[in-house]
């Protein structure tokens, strides 16, 4: 999705205006520009392609000034043109703005406009904005009083940053169900659409909420409310990532690195205070009814948590993607929604809660990105702690949520009775393993992933198999395959086979098993079937399987043997070796690993 940056500062700013699109293009996006005021008037650099790319072309850092802002566009009114990427400028030139979101009435106002004589550059939602400001300005003759005029006018959903040649010493912006925060700096500020934006320059930060403006000078910043222009006292927002995380660290994707970056992950999950995860797990036993809610993965990760819930603590609480959300449950007060998102922006999980909360219903959320809409709308949240990631393919900050859940589906079958404490203190323990184990086999594994990937690549149909709660891991290892290879893979039940994709079997359909352990009997011998029906029919079978395992080991074609783990962490070993798989994959393919083609990190727009 699209990024935004401003700064404002007393030395030239275009060095770190660069930096900061740079540190949000794995937002994903399409084109790129920056606006400056230079003393002579406002510059605007822009095109389509990558930062690099259109630095290059376009001599970004040959521009000069000290206040700018920047954009990264991932197109969605109007195609992927150089007029139609950000800044976008008023006619006259002495407006300049950046803008995510969409203007929903921008249709008429464009109407309007050009019927009063105006000539658009671009066929963008933004240049209405932009020649709305002008407009109004002609009339007051006041920044400030011609941004909030305009304001008046548009309706959607929008963060936007204004900059203006009659105002060098201010940027102006607003936020409207689009992210937008301030970094505060000695003798400098930043605006960024999230913290990536500006985090190598600052730890402290306040975050606009809907209905807010900001006036931004170098020293100061002051924010108020639109409808009552009433100044408003906001809490500073204390940013504790390390930017060393964002980096690549020597591994030649982020995907991968931030694979490895799991161990850690895990731990960071481990040490979220046990505290937070008993208000969830009461939270859980209190309602009557609870519904788990997340999008894209992070559905996957709430079905996991599904299983999890229901063999630990033995409720039911079912998982549903947000954007059917709405759709499906009839949420009434006093029922509970648990929100799953990495970066908290996501707009069908955002929109779905909104829903749940008007309807009376508690919320809670698990959300990996500081200061985020949903961190800061549910009743109850866990901040997982993951660090950035970069890739637009969720792998560590899957595996925190999972892990996560699971705290909560223990504390809550010990609440409940199901666990005794023995039991619950022998999880514990298995729990505070893990993170080693999973550094001792991304280690000890990535060598056959590597291998299995290469003798593989050519496969251009998979499905992916699983019973129980290996059923999600495979749908989520199918997506994390087709978002990074672009190849098909379909994710499914290993018992849904002879019900209809059976079919399809032959020797270039390839299917892979996740196994279970075979103290698992029942999935596992369920899972077994299942093979043996592919087998029979002459597919070609993939598969992970834990050591001792004759069976699979004799069945699998292509097989990757896992040690021995405990049942609790044999789902979460098999999803990372599967991250893995499809980056090995992808490799080979010679895909855009960090950034898929057609793919947004965070996907604000419904
Ligand atoms: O930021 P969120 O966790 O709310 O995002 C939800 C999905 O858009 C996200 O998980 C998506 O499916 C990723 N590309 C998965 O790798």
């Amino acid at each position: 999705m699209c990024g935004i940056s401003g700064i404002i500062d007393q030395k030239p700013v275009t060095r770190n205006l660069l930096t900061s699109i740079a540190n949000l293009e794995y937002r994903g996006y399409d084109s790129c520009g920056m606006a400056m005021l230079n003393g002579k008037g406002i510059e605007v650099r822009k095109n389509t392609g990558g930062v690099e790319e259109v630095r290059s072309r376009e001599k970004l850092d040959m521009m000069t000034g000290n206040l700018g802002i920047a954009h990264t566009r991932w197109a969605t009114h109007g195609g992927v043109t150089t007029e139609n990427a950000h800044p976008h400028l008023s006619q006259n030139g002495e407006f300049a703005i950046v803008h995510n979101g969409i203007i929903s009435n921008y249709q008429k106002l464009r109407e309007r406009l050009i019927g009063e004589g105006l000539e658009f550059r671009s066929t963008t939602d933004t240049e209405v904005f932009v020649n709305l400001v002008e407009e109004a300005f002609a009339q007051k003759n006041d920044v400030l009083g011609a941004f909030l005029e305009a304001l008046k006018q548009i309706q959607g959903t929008y963060s936007i940053v204004l900059l203006s040649s009659h105002d060098p010493e201010h940027l102006y912006c607003v936020k409207q169900d689009s992210p937008l925060i301030i970094g505060l700096g000695e003798g400098c500020n930043y605006i960024g659409s999230d913290i990536n934006a500006f985090l190598e320059h600052t730890r402290k930060a306040v975050v606009l909420d809907d209905g807010e403006f900001a006036v931004i000078s170098r020293e100061r910043y002051e924010i108020s409310d639109v409808g009552k222009r009433e100044e408003r006292e906001k809490s500073i927002l204390q940013i504790d990532w390390d930017t060393e995380t964002t980096k690549k660290g020597g591994f030649s994707h982020y995907m991968i690195k931030e694979i490895f970056d799991e161990p850690q992950t895990a731990r960071q999950a481990l040490d979220v205070p046990q505290e937070q995860i008993k208000q969830l797990a009461e939270m859980f036993q209190n309602a009557p009814h609870a519904y788990l809610m997340g999008v894209g993965t992070t559905f996957f990760i709430c079905q996991m948590a599904q299983y999890l819930f229901s063999s630990l603590s033995k409720k039911y609480f079912p998982a549903i993607s947000s954007d059917e959300f709405n759709g499906v449950v009839p949420v009434s007060s006093g029922e509970l929604v648990v929100a799953v998102s990495q970066s908290g922006e996501t707009f069908d999980t955002k929109f779905s809660l909104n829903v749940a909360h008007e309807m009376g219903a508690k919320t809670a959320a698990i959300v990996n990105v500081m200061g985020s809409s949903i961190s800061r709308m549910v009743d109850h949240v866990i901040m997982q702690g993951s660090g950035p990631e970069i890739c637009v393919v969720s792998t560590k900050a899957a595996l925190a949520q999972a892990l996560l859940l699971l705290r909560t589906a223990l504390e809550l079958g010990y609440k409940e009775g199901c666990l005794d404490s023995k039991s619950f203190q022998s999880h514990q323990k298995e729990l505070e393993s893990f993170p080693e184990l999973i550094s001792i086999l991304l280690n000890e594994k990535s060598g056959f992933m590597r291998n299995l990937a290469r003798i593989t690549s050519s496969v251009q149909n998979w499905i992916f198999l699983g019973c129980g709660i290996y059923y999600p891991v495979a749908m989520e290892s199918a997506l994390k395959m087709k978002e990074v290879t672009y190849l098909h893979a379909e994710g499914m039940p290993a018992g849904f086979l002879k019900h209809g994709t059976l079919s399809m079997i032959e020797e270039s359909v390839h299917s892979l098993f996740f196994v279970p352990p075979p103290a698992e009997v029942d999935l596992h011998n369920r899972t077994i079937i299942a093979i043996e029906e592919i087998k029979t029919r002459g597919g070609t079978l993939v598969g992970l399987y834990f050591e001792g395992d004759s069976q699979a080991k004799s069945l699998l074609d292509h097989a990757v043997e896992l040690p021995p783990v405990p049942s609790l962490i044999a789902p979460f070993v098999q999803m990372i070796l599967a991250q893995m798989f499809a980056y090995y994959t992808a490799l080979d393919l010679k895909r855009n690993i960090d950034k898929p083609r057609n793919l947004a990190k965070s996907v604000t727009v419904g």
